[in-house]
């Protein structure tokens, strides 16, 4: 009775001040919200809107101090600058990392927030959750996108995302800088391995996917906010170096670099990060041309542009295309970027945009176009009516989709060579000889981006299934499985599993010019080889990897796992064994040596032959194609499995104009699985505008047909 009466009271007073405070008012459009609140508010706080912090600059007493929250930065940042969102960057996290802790974290500096400004506006926290909520221990880690690439399946990147966004809400996060919607056209690249891939339809579809299961039908207080990022070239770096300038013709563009982000956009992705490089001699973050007259003109894009880190001083720094920070700010919020993602100097920013509007070198309605697109955000994710989490959900909503991500590793998994007889694992490997430090160590599986920036720090662990911890798993019974760091002198064992791959890194420093493996790995396989056994190499990197050909070519069979996850070990486990047929395949070209690089499959010309094409994946079973029609809608193909397991299998169809002699590119693709003997019709629709001419032909595998209306 009373807590009905305490209930109506409450109500009572929410609608009078809603009455008299219409942003408050959630049955008002959120538009008439956003004008309302800006109407009250002072330069100075929308401003603030503009401003994004790294939380590490509210912790401890220093900028790298992870301790608890520091309330004389609080009163700085929070109180005095107005600053409307926080991020974490790479690593920072509360202490302890517990998901309980992050959101406890969120909720202080979210009530501090909220009963330190005038208006009570709460703030928006972003993290880059590219593989699950990385950075909190013992989050279930998804394949890093590359994997994904591999599956040439949207579930993976729909399902990711919709578990990603839950685990965020429960740690009061509410801005994730994902999907990466960048082309992976230069493996030497390090961000290669955040990106689906060489093929922009395959992009196109995963970045279109993920931020569906993201922001899920409509932004609310289940869902978080998606970021296209880098806006634009950035996957294009000259010599496949990081933030280098892109040099990129506007067909490239247009074609290849643009339809990722038009996806992602078409999908509703309420946020895009800009490009740190540059395009062309410019840089992003000062080029009106990209932010303003490609993005918010062609594109029709209305939501919030983000800096990336500290990219707008960059601009004087860096690039030096602005003679003071005051230029650089100028330049880049009057090209078109929104927040700036500082993430120190809070004051020196707003001090900087506060200067530049007062003395009429920056037009107030900038500030207000840029702080409404931000309010609207807010509104839109329901925050000014939920702005805490549930720390008590937090750890369940954490830890959840382990199931997902073994299948989805499972089926990342990509069969690059076999000599038909060693793998699977069974009658004729009884004695399994497991090799590498990378078998046991989790590091490799989990990729950049994992608790750390650059990946696991060495003091720090995380709940991971390594390749060892997977195959003792599933080891039939009768069958004998050991393990070895270094290959003995005479391994007795039937077959030895080496596991090779990269460090993990993130950004320049995961840029790897010769796309060489480590040489303590290269002489492990090399040993392994010469030892006489057959040998099974595990790739666990992010990127295709050369490997001398005297090495290679005698490998008995060679497994790219890609970076796939804290179910990894598990999923490779089961591909080595036979539970699962290998049915990844390359979602990029694997180039015969570097000095091939960059070589897409859709761009003709450049090199030799590859090692493996774009798409290559062989399986334990074979299928066979028949009965291929195409329409301008949809390709019809009959599957079947002419082998003896089941398997599944993902189809592509590619097309070019007819009587063009330019490569085929993938115009859609789609998965069966199938049993031994069965076979079945697929069809895979063509969205419009997806064939490159009028009359083009088809092809799926061997079959070749012509469109027919
Ligand atoms: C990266 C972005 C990331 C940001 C925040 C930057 O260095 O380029 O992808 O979102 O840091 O961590
Ligand atoms: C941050 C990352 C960020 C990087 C940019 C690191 O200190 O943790 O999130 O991407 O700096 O340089």
């Amino acid at each position: 009775m009373r807590k009905t009466l305490l209930m109506a009271l409450l109500l009572a007073a929410s609608t009078a001040l809603a009455q008299t405070h219409p942003y408050l008012d959630t049955r008002l459009p959120v538009e008439q919200r956003v004008q309302d609140l800006l109407n009250r508010m002072t330069l100075e706080e929308k401003v603030g809107q503009l401003t994004q912090i790294n939380v590490q600059r509210l912790m401890g007493r220093d900028e790298w101090d992870r301790g608890p929250l520091n309330p004389e930065w609080l009163d700085r940042i929070l109180a005095k600058q107005h600053v409307g969102s926080l991020l974490s960057g790479g690593g920072a996290a509360p202490q302890p990392n517990t998901p309980e802790a992050w959101a406890r974290m969120t909720n202080d500096l979210q009530r501090y927030a909220l009963t330190h400004s005038r208006l009570k506006i709460p703030i928006l926290y972003g993290v880059d959750a590219v593989h699950g909520h990385n950075n909190v221990i013992g989050a279930t880690m998804f394949p890093h996108n590359i994997g994904l690439g591999a599956t040439f399946d949207t579930k993976f990147p729909h399902q990711i995302g919709e578990v990603t966004a839950r685990a965020l809400r429960a740690t009061g996060i509410t801005w994730n800088f994902a999907p990466d919607a960048d082309m992976g056209r230069d493996p030497r690249w390090g961000r290669f391995y955040e990106t689906w891939g060489e093929d922009p339809v395959l992009a196109s579809e995963m970045v279109a996917a993920n931020v569906r299961g993201l922001q899920g039908p409509a932004l609310g207080p289940d869902s978080v906010a998606a970021t296209v990022k880098h806006f634009i070239g950035y996957g294009s770096p000259v010599g496949g170096k990081d933030r280098a300038d892109a040099r990129i013709t506007s067909a490239q563009l247009r074609g290849v670099h643009l339809p990722p982000f038009q996806a992602g956009l078409t999908a509703g992705a309420a946020t895009v990060m800009v490009n740190s490089g540059s395009v062309n001699g410019v840089p992003a973050h000062a080029s009106g041309e990209l932010l303003t007259n490609l993005l918010r003109g062609d594109l029709g894009f209305r939501g919030i542009t983000v800096s990336d880190w500290e990219d707008v001083r960059k601009l004087q720094t860096v690039h030096k295309v602005a003679p003071t920070y005051r230029d650089a700010v100028r330049m880049a919020l009057a090209a078109g970027v929104d927040v700036s993602m500082v993430p120190h100097d809070a004051e020196g920013f707003t001090s900087a945009v506060l200067d530049l509007v007062k003395s009429g070198d920056l037009p107030a309605g900038r500030v207000d176009e840029a702080a409404a697109r931000v309010l609207a955000l807010k509104f839109r994710l329901g925050l000014f009516e939920q702005p805490f989490a549930d720390a008590q959900k937090a750890s369940a909503a954490v830890t959840a989709g382990t199931d997902l991500a073994l299948r989805a590793a499972r089926q990342s998994i990509t069969l690059l060579a076999s000599d038909g007889r060693t793998l699977p694992l069974g009658e004729r490997a009884r004695r399994v000889l497991v090799v590498g430090e990378r078998a046991r160590d989790p590091r490799s599986q989990l990729g950049g981006w994992t608790i750390g920036w650059q990946g696991l720090p060495k003091n720090e662990d995380t709940r991971a299934i390594t390749i060892l911890d997977g195959m003792k798993q599933v080891v039939p019974k009768g069958t004998q499985l050991r393990y070895s760091a270094g290959v003995p002198g005479q391994p007795d064992a039937d077959a030895l599993v080496v596991v090779v791959g990269e460090p993990p890194h993130a950004e320049g420093e995961a840029d790897n010019p010769t796309l060489a493996l480590p040489a303590a790995d290269l002489a492990l396989l090399r040993e392994a080889t010469a030892s006489g056994k057959p040998v099974v190499a595990v790739l666990l990197a992010g990127r295709p990897i050369v490997i001398p050909d005297d090495v290679r070519t005698r490998l008995a069979a060679f497994v790219m796992a890609y970076l796939p996850g804290s179910e990894g070990g598990r999923a490779v486990a089961d591909v080595l064994y036979g539970n699962t047929s290998p049915s990844g395949r390359l979602p990029f070209t694997w180039p015969m040596a570097a000095a091939h690089v960059p070589a897409p499959y859709d761009e003709p010309g450049r090199s030799g032959a590859p090692l493996y094409a774009f798409g290559h994946g062989l399986s334990y079973t074979t299928f066979a194609y028949r009965d291929l029609r195409a329409t301008r809608d949809a390709v019809t193909v009959t599957v079947a499995n002419t082998g003896r397991v089941a398997g599944s299998h993902s189809v592509l169809a590619f097309a070019r104009p007819q009587g063009s002699t330019s490569p085929a590119r993938l115009v859609t693709f789609g998965r069966v699985v199938l049993q031994p003997g069965e076979s079945r019709v697929l069809t895979l629709a063509l969205p419009l505008g997806r064939l490159p001419a009028p009359n083009v032909s088809i092809h799926v595998g061997d079959l070749h047909a012509t469109t027919i209306d």
